[in-house]
C-alpha cells in the first residue's frame, strides 16, 4: 500500500524563495522540535526551518542517525522514541532545560503491515496506533507545559489524505482506490485528536496537515511529489502566527475535507 494523493499536477513553489520571504517578513526565530527528523519529510522540514533561521531540535529515535542529521542540518539532536514514555519524558526535560519550545511537529509515523483487510489483526492496528496515534498524544502531553510558556505556541500533526473520510470515499480521488484498516484509521484518529486539542487550547495554533503522496522510504519512493513539495505544508503550518487557522486540516493547496 502506498501513501497516495491525486495532487500530482500542481507546481511547487521554489523552496528557497519561500524561505527567503519568511525571513523577509521578519518572523521571529522559533524553537522547533520535529519528531522523526533524521530522514525524509521530517528531515526536509528540519532543513527548511533551520535555513529560515529557526532553532531546530532534530528528534530521532536512533542516536547515531539523529546526531548525524542534526550536525549536517545545523540543528540540535534530541533522542525521542514516540512509543517510549521514558524517552519522551527525557526529551521534554532536555528541551525545557535548554530554554523552551514554540513549535512541536509530530511527524514520526509508520505505515504498518501491508496486508489484505481480512488478514489484518487487532495487533496490527495496535502497532500502528502506538506510533501514529498514541505517540502523538504521548509527545503532545509531555511537551504541553513547555509549549504553554511560549508566546505563540504551534503544533503541527502530520496526518495524511488517507485519513480523510471525504477523500477516501470520493471516487475521483486516488485515496479512495486503496483499502486498508490500520494506517488509514490511525490518521483519522489523529485528525480528531488534532481537532480536540485545538478546541482545548484556543491560544495555540494546532493543525493537521497532509503532505500528499511523496517519494520517501515510507513508500519505496513511489510518490510523485518531491520531499520539498511534501514538506511545504508542514513548513508553512510550523510558521503559523497567532492569526493563522487552528483546528484545520490542510494540504499545500488548501483545506482537506475531514
Ligand atoms: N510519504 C508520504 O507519501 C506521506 C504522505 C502523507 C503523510 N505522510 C506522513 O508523513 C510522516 C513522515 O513520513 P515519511 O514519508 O517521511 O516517512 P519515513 O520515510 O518512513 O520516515 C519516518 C520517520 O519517522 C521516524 N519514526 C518512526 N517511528 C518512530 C518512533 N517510534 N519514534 C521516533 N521516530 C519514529 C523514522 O525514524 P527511523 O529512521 O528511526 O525509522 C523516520 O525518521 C508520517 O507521519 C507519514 O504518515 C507521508
Amino acid at each position: 500500500m502506498s501513501e497516495q494523493s491525486n495532487d500530482t499536477s500542481s507546481t511547487s513553489r521554489d523552496a528557497s524563495t519561500e524561505d527567503a520571504s519568511t525571513a523577509a517578513a521578519g518572523g521571529a526565530p522559533q524553537r522547533v522540535l520535529i519528531t522523526g527528523a533524521n530522514r525524509s519529510l521530517g528531515r526536509e522540514t528540519a532543513r527548511r526551518l533551520t535555513r529560515a533561521g529557526h532553532e531546530v531540535w532534530v528528534g530521532a529515535r536512533d542516536a547515531e542517525r539523529g546526531a548525524a542529521a542534526a550536525e549536517e542540518l545545523g540543528g540540535r539532536f534530541v533522542q525521542i522514541d514516540v512509543t517510549d514514555d521514558a524517552s519522551v519524558a527525557a526529551a521534554a526535560a532536555t528541551v525545557a532545560a535548554a530554554g523552551g519550545l514554540d513549535v512541536l511537529v509530530n511527524n514520526a509515523g509508520i505505515l504498518g503491515p501491508k496486508k489484505p483487510l481480512a488478514e489484518t489483526t487487532a495487533d496490527d492496528l495496535r502497532e500502528v496506533y502506538e506510533t501514529n496515534v498514541l505517540g502523538v498524544v504521548r509527545v503532545t502531553r509531555a511537551f504541553m507545559p513547555v509549549l504553554q510558556e511560549s508566546a505563540a505556541p504551534v503544533i503541527v500533526n502530520v496526518s495524511s489524505g488517507m485519513g480523510s473520510l471525504g477523500r477516501t470515499t470520493d471516487p475521483e480521488r486516488i485515496e479512495s482506490k486503496i483499502v486498508g484498516l490500520a494506517y488509514q484509521s490511525s490518521k483519522s484518529a489523529l485528525n480528531m485528536i488534532t481537532s480536540q486539542y485545538a478546541k482545548a487550547y484556543p491560544g495555540m495554533r494546532i493543525n493537521a496537515v497532509d503532505p500528499g503522496y511523496t517519494a520517501t522510504d515510507f513508500n519505496a519512493h513511489s510518490g510523485p511529489q518531491t520531499v520539498e513539495e511534501g514538506a511545504e505544508i508542514i513548513v508553512r503550518a510550523a510558521q503559523f502566527g497567532p492569526d493563522a487557522p487552528t483546528g484545520a486540516y490542510l494540504d499545500r493547496n488548501g483545506t482537506v475535507p475531514w
